[in-house]
């Protein structure tokens, strides 16, 4: 059990590692590539080192050198067979992105996950890739581990992607890239758009529909990757920056894809002021620093086209939502119920416990902000890294702070959490 105490007041900067949706691609791009790539500034989280240790398995010489990522990518259909099963360990984006490249190698490989990626669906990937011709089998139809065999040739396909989800997405976009003919997708609701954004594949946007186009064409070449930092983590610092009076803080180079600042929006919505400096492109991906300071806030009913790209942060944003006025509502977020843990009920029990009446849905939660916590409440992190950062965050916003089961899984995402809150904090 660890004992977190309150905190007071933040101030001064911080630069972030690398963003994980960011740099679990740039990984994956480079090793596919011919030649050699270097990835500055990538994520430190056990997540991308998933996927590093998946190519490493396949032949891919990865070296690093302090910040400097350098992959001798291997090229197009070159991976080499594993000797092992390949593990994708917490990480969803390891197991489904993956999924994508595996379909297209000349040989077979079994992937499987810890015990909360076993639970987690992947049929959402593996019918769209048979559709193209893959030879793919999952365990009990549904979860890891994940079988494949090559497929003599898989062919394109025009796709309409049935759950919001990037992960889905690229998986399909990933696997296009070997093939001759093009393969489209149609996604309804925005989803993060890194994989797109990247490669410089044509996107045509018909109102709220997208059409994404993907053939051989845009198979990744060596380059050089510099990774912005995680905004996803950078929504921790934020929400503790905006409710704790008298701080002020600049959080640099952060990732400003418009598919990624949700809940940027949302807390101005609230009432707070970012003011975002130095933004510039690179790689396709824009970034800039992000000053944020303390701000009365107020709950507001929040827009539904926000949540898929918004659904990392729901964690923080309702301990943010709890210590602040009116009501706070999420709904139309089912999907939170596969994540790492069933995030809706990891909230809900932990807002409960601490003494926050909170109303549970299938699709989300609600309660009243700005409810009485009891003295020193203990949390559960459901082994979640989002779950026990967010009960981190309220816990050190409270008088007698708080308790929480599990810190270890913050590597998952930002093993630099507590060390970054220290020297910001006074
Ligand atoms: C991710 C997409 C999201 C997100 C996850 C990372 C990605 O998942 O929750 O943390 O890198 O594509 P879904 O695509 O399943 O919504």
């Amino acid at each position: 059990m660890h004992t977190i105490q309150q905190l007071s007041r933040l101030r001064g900067e911080i630069t972030l590692k690398g963003d994980k949706s960011i740099s679990h691609r740039a990984v994956i791009f480079a090793a596919m590539a011919q030649g050699v790539s270097t990835i500055r500034n990538c994520s430190g989280g056990a997540d991308v080192r998933s996927t590093i240790d998946m190519f490493r398995a396949m032949g891919t010489t990865i070296t690093q050198d302090n910040d400097l990522l350098t992959i001798a990518g291997r090229g197009y259909k070159k991976l080499r067979a594993p000797e092992v099963y390949l593990n994708a360990g917490n990480s969803g984006t390891t197991a489904r992105l993956m999924a994508g490249v595996l379909v297209n190698q000349e040989f077979s490989s079994v992937v499987y996950g810890d015990l909360s990626l076993s639970k987690r669906p992947m049929e959402r990937v593996t019918n769209p890739l048979r559709e193209m011709g893959a030879m793919i089998s999952l365990t009990d139809e549904k979860y890891l581990p994940m079988y494949i065999t090559p497929a003599k040739a898989l062919s394109p396909i025009s796709h309409l992607l049935q759950v919001a989800s990037a992960q889905v997405k690229s998986a399909i976009l990933l696997s296009g890239l070997f093939q001759d003919g093009v393969t489209t997708i149609k996604e309804h609701e925005q989803t993060r758009n890194h994989t797109e954004k990247m490669l410089g594949l044509p996107v045509v946007e018909k109102g709220e529909r997208r059409i994404i186009k993907v053939s051989k064409d845009y198979y990744p070449v060596a380059q050089e990757y510099i990774i912005p930092g995680d905004i996803s983590s950078a929504a921790f610092y934020i929400a503790l920056a905006l409710l704790i009076p008298g701080s002020e803080l600049t959080l640099r180079n952060v990732s400003l894809n418009p598919t990624r600042t949700a809940f940027l929006q949302v807390v101005e919505l609230m009432g707070a002021k970012p003011e975002i400096v130095n933004a510039q492109e690179i790689n396709g991906e824009l970034r800039g620093d992000i000053i944020i300071r303390h701000a009365v806030l107020k709950n507001i009913e929040i827009p539904a086209v926000l949540i898929p790209n918004l659904i990392d942060e729901v964690p923080v944003l309702a301990i943010l939502g709890s210590r602040s006025e009116g009501h706070f509502s999420i709904r139309h977020a089912k999907e939170l119920r596969v994540k790492e843990s069933d995030r809706i009920n990891a909230m809900v029990t932990n807002l409960r416990a601490c003494g926050i009446s909170t109303e549970m849905y299938e699709d989300g939660f609600e309660f009243e902000g700005m409810q009485d916590v009891i003295p020193c409440p203990t949390f559960q992190s459901f082994d979640d890294h989002r779950i026990a950062m967010a009960f981190s965050v309220l816990s050190f916003l409270l008088k007698d702070g708080g308790k929480i089961d599990n810190l270890e899984c913050i590597k998952i995402s930002n093993p630099d959490f507590f060390n970054d809150l220290n020297k910001i904090s006074g």
